[in-house]
């Protein structure tokens, strides 16, 4: 098969490069390692900001979110029994959008037959060739066939385990690392939220996050050690732990119900620097991991294929390759950027288990002051609200 684009992975980056290519005539095909209920399967992101929902609106795949993606114009930190609202909208004029990146997904694939868009599912053994040259490909094997894809560019959109990245030698590489030693917990349960806004909380038991898909969905996390496993966890664990924290600072209280997903994730920042190895270009988790506190990860793959995709229309179009250039250096500085925010934020609000009690007395001082500052709630507001592109 020949094609223009080969993009590697249909998670949010690699389906909305496919979507936008090919809403710009730009013939490209998708390869995912999963079946699509597997894709769907995994619950992750939930906040997207406006760089997210302008691409679904320019793509008009949006009807969904628009009618059931809830508008936040606030959200809080607290400490264990303050609460401090940081009044988005008042202090940027923007909000962000509650709707789960399962449901984003669900959109993207459910659009793509009626666009001709073509998502090849359950691709084994993806293997990039040829990168350096005018002729990259790749292969995989489909039903115990192996078969090629000949293309002009690969998209290499394929998560933080994915292939691509690894396709680039290590001596054209800086790597930037630093891992968390915690994870965070998290359920989701058809209950209604314990508040109307999302809660990060710093409390004498660590992290807990109390966040929503819908008014009657929520999702609740809670940071735990790396070595905790799930298995350790049963539901009503978990909920006394949660009523524990939250029932203090919400207005509702916590909701208890049945489990439909819960799962630990670790927490890591990592920036990968090349985005671009001859015809291969990076974007979205396989460059860079952010630690979820403040939800930029999803967000910044929507930012990485806002850039991608025009630089590709840009030489596809009129022969241009001043954008495709670019490309590294601008998603950078917004990557870099994002990673400072979402570092910032994860040390701020979790217990570190080499910290003491001056640096827990740090991060509460920090915190009353953000309580009195509007400086410095217009500095956490407009960066969680997504930095311009
Ligand atoms: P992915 O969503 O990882 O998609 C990559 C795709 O490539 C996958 O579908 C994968 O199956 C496919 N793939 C991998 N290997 C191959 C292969 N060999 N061949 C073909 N396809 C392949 N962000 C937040 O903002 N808030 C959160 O709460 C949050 N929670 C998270 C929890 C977990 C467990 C993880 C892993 C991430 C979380 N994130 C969160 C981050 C956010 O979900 C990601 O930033 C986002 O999914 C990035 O999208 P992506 O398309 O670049 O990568
Ligand atoms: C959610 C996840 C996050 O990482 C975050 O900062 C806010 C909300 C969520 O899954 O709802």
């Amino acid at each position: 098969m020949k094609t223009r684009v080969a993009i590697v992975g249909a998670g949010p980056s690699g389906l909305l490069l496919g979507h936008l290519l090919t809403q710009a005539g730009v013939d490209c095909v998708v390869v995912e390692r999963q079946s699509r209920d597997y894709v769907l399967g995994r619950i992750r992101a939930g906040v997207l900001e406006t760089v997210t929902t302008e691409l679904m609106r320019k793509l008009g795949i949006d009807a969904r979110m628009n009618a059931e993606g809830l508008i936040e114009e606030g959200f809080n930190l607290a400490t264990d029994d303050r609460l401090i609202r940081i009044d988005i909208t008042a202090l940027t004029g923007r909000h962000v959008m509650v709707y789960g990146q399962t449901e984003l997904t669900r959109d993207l694939m459910d659009a793509a037959p009626d666009r001709g868009l073509t998502v090849i599912f359950e691709a084994k053994d993806v293997a990039l060739h040829d990168l350096e040259s005018d002729t990259p490909s790749l292969t995989y094997v489909r039903d115990g066939e192996t078969q090629r894809i000949q293309a002009d560019f690969i998209a290499g959109c394929d998560g933080f385990h994915g292939p691509s990245r690894k396709a680039i030698p290590a001596s054209a590489v800086r790597e930037y690392e630093r891992e968390y030693p915690f994870g965070w917990l998290g359920i989701l349960a058809d209950v209604p939220p314990c508040h109307d806004e999302l809660i990060y909380a710093n409390g004498a038991r660590g992290f807990a996050l109390a966040s929503m898909r819908s008014s009657t969905r929520s999702r609740y996390y809670i940071q735990v050690p790396l070595t905790d496993r799930v298995e350790n966890w049963t539901e009503d664990r978990l909920w006394d732990e949660l009523e524990m924290r939250f029932d203090p600072l919400s207005q509702h209280g916590v909701t208890r119900g049945p489990a439909l997903e819960m799962s630990i994730a670790p927490l890591r920042s990592y920036v990968f620097e090349t985005m671009r190895h001859g015809r291969l270009f990076l974007a979205g988790d396989s460059a860079h991991i952010v630690p979820p506190t403040g939800a930029k990860g999803l967000n910044l793959a929507a930012s990485d294929v806002a850039y991608l995709s025009d630089a590709l229309i840009a030489h596809f179009r009129h022969g241009d390759d001043s954008a495709l250039d670019g490309y590294q250096a601008r998603a950078l500085a917004r990557i870099w950027k994002a990673q400072r925010f979402s570092w910032y934020l994860t040390k701020l609000m979790h217990s570190f288990p080499e910290d003491g009690a001056f640096e827990h007395r740090m991060q509460v001082a920090e915190l009353d002051y953000v309580a009195g500052s509007k400086s410095m709630q217009t500095v956490i507001a407009e960066n969680y609200v997504g930095l311009p592109l």
